[in-house]
């Protein structure tokens, strides 16, 4: 259903890799909101993942970009603003990778070089994105930038592992940011702290099912899916949420503000 929220509005839609992907419901939902929307993922992604298939569903072009190369992302933004006719109204960063994670390294004897280039694919890149679109003057005034995040930010889930610290990087990008594109463009920045859901990135996380299961019991609405996400960010782009800014913003179906649940003392 569709209620044009998104009319006439211009999108950069990042980490769309499969049809479980949280910013391929995102791109869908912005799709049928009226958005005209380009789609970016790494040149790796783009060999192995499905995005061809969204681009061709969401009429979007698809336009490889390392989020860490500047280069990349200039190239990027300079396409979208031109294959989309103007200035962009709004960023959706859905990023996320880490190698000690990836090749099940514990907190304990983590590669720092390869931790690095986790802070650099999963936080440093959102700055870079925002300061790429200053520099390019491509960003519309009460324009909307958004990034996915998680919890582990502010409480320990240790197999999060070194993706906690990337996550308060990203959660403190959007703050700073917040502050210098709201002061001179009004356009906001914040994050959107997600439930576990069932996605490649998810997935690799050590006992994710297990975790997956005990955050569905402890949350009073459930976990909140993907398509919910996808209908937040919707409103975050929409003129609806124009004074919303520097948040870190819960989507967990009550989680974050839970103690204990009966539900997981089998009473
Ligand atoms: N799945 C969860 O449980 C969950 C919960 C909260 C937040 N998040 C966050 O949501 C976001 C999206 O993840 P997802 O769960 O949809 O998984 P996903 O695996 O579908 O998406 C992650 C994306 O990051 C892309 N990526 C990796 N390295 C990149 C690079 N160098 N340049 C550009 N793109 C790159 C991948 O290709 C992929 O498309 C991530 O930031 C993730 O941390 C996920």
């Amino acid at each position: 259903m569709s209620n044009n929220l998104l009319s006439g509005k211009r999108g950069i839609i990042f980490g769309a890799l499969d049809d479980q992907s949280i910013a391929w419901k995102v791109a869908e939902r912005c799709h049928e909101e009226g958005a005209k929307i380009t789609l970016s993922n790494a040149p790796v992604a783009l060999r192995f993942g499905k995005i061809q298939e969204l681009g061709e569903k969401c009429n979007a072009e698809v336009i490889p970009a390392d989020a860490t190369s500047e280069e990349d992302l200039e190239h990027l933004i300079n396409k979208s603003t031109e294959i989309l006719g103007g200035k962009i109204d709004f960023v959706l960063h859905s990023i996320g990778m880490s190698l000690n994670v990836r090749k099940k390294r514990d907190y304990n004897n983590i590669k720092y070089d390869w931790m690095q280039k986790t802070f650099d694919i999963s936080a440093i890149s959102f700055h870079k994105v925002m300061q790429t679109l200053v520099k390019q003057d491509a960003i519309s005034d009460w324009g909307s930038v958004l990034a996915l995040t998680y919890i582990a930010a502010q409480r320990t889930f240790p197999d999060y592992n070194e993706m906690a610290e990337s996550k308060a990087l990203l959660e403190s990008f959007a703050r700073s940011f917040g502050y210098h594109l709201g002061a001179t463009k009004k356009v906001r920045v914040n994050t959107i702290s997600q439930s576990p859901t069932m996605t490649t990135a998810g997935s690799g996380i050590k006992g994710f099912q297990e975790f997956f299961d005990y955050a569905d019991k402890m949350s009073p609405l459930g976990n909140a899916p993907a398509e919910d996400c996808a209908n937040y960010c919707v409103f975050m782009f929409s003129d609806l949420s124009r004074m919303i800014t520097m948040q870190n913003l819960y989507h967990d179906g009550g989680f974050s503000n839970m103690g204990m649940s009966p539900a997981l003392l089998d009473l």
